[in-house]
């Protein structure tokens, strides 16, 4: 199904599959514009936590027992912000556990095609084709402005999510953005441009976590994704995230807080010391200002 985006496939998914009341789980940390497209539904949210190696599956267990949620919205891939992919062994658990407990789940692989290969593990989809909806997005891909994306899943979800009035009325959301879309696959012009950015953003990547871990100081956690497009940084629990932000932007540093990304409203939660550092869209000599500024304005702050 073709959509406006990922962001639109999240809604749809929202909008056809959940009723009001319905309780939702959301990754803590999560995408933070999927919080704001979650809070326009009547759903009651419960955060699950991530590690470095994506959803923790057991912590999982115990919320599907206790809380009967309908929908879990996951990024196993290249996670925004936290830079984690799911591994095989826990999607099988995944798989295996929304079957067990009957519920939809709504995977957001953007960055699927945007990592390493040998570091790339298969879409979730392909462990249990009944319980999930991939959602894409050109938007990672060609250009965020075209506003084009697709949801994949079984007959089962597709029957209710293409009775959509807008997508019925129109006939797609986005028709003449998909015909130059359709172009740029025939005419091997997208394949050609996701390897040149495939091999742009891993540069921009490996430059950024070499920079990192060459300047920060002890206690403070990084992670080294093979793809996508984040870094996460976790910063031990006595730091004041809100100061060193504001330090940082007369460093002339744009920062996002980790509490931006979270659904879990308590402040002090472990997500709310994170930071989320973006490698993508900087070239490499600035990549290494960034960090360097960074690591200076990191000393003020973190006892080390
Ligand atoms: C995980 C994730 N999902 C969705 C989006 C938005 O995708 P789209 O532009 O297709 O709505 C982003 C963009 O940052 C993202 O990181």
């Amino acid at each position: 199904l073709l959509t406006a985006g990922a962001s639109h496939g999240l809604d749809l998914a929202l909008k056809h599959l959940t009723q009001p009341g319905d309780t939702i789980l959301l990754e803590d940390p999560t995408y933070f514009l999927a919080l704001d497209i979650v809070r326009d539904y009547d759903v009651r949210v419960v955060p699950v936590p991530v590690d470095e190696h994506g959803l923790d599956v057991e912590a999982l267990e115990r919320s599907l027992r206790e809380h009967q949620p309908r929908l879990l919205y996951t990024i196993p891939i290249w996670h925004n912000p936290t830079g984690a992919t799911l591994p095989v062994a826990r999607r099988r658990r995944l798989i295996e556990l929304a079957r067990a407990y009957d519920i939809i789940i709504v995977a957001d692989e953007v960055y699927q095609m945007l990592g390493d290969a040998d570091h790339t593990p298969p879409p979730l989809s392909t462990f249990g084709r009944d319980r999930v909806l991939s959602l894409g997005s050109f938007s990672k891909i060609l250009a965020p402005g075209l506003r084009l994306g697709w949801i994949e899943c079984s007959d089962r979800y597709m029957a209710k999510l293409a009775r959509d009035g807008v997508l019925v009325s129109g006939g797609a959301m986005n028709t003449l953005v998909t015909a130059i879309a359709q172009s740029a696959l025939e005419l091997g012009i997208q394949d050609q441009y996701l390897e040149t950015m495939r091999e742009l953003y891993a540069r921009r990547r490996r430059c950024m976590v070499r920079q990192l871990k060459a300047s920060l100081s002890d206690g403070i956690h990084i992670t080294e994704p093979h793809g996508g497009f984040f870094v996460w940084l976790e910063l031990p629990e006595d730091v004041e995230v809100d100061a060193l932000i504001a330090d940082a932007r007369d460093a002339g540093l744009l920062l996002k807080s980790g509490a931006r990304f979270s659904p879990d409203s308590r402040p002090k939660s472990r997500t709310a010391n994170g930071l989320r550092l973006c490698f993508a869209c900087h070239s490499e000599t600035r990549i290494r200002e960034g960090c360097e500024r960074l690591s200076q304005v990191l000393r003020r702050h973190v006892r080390g």
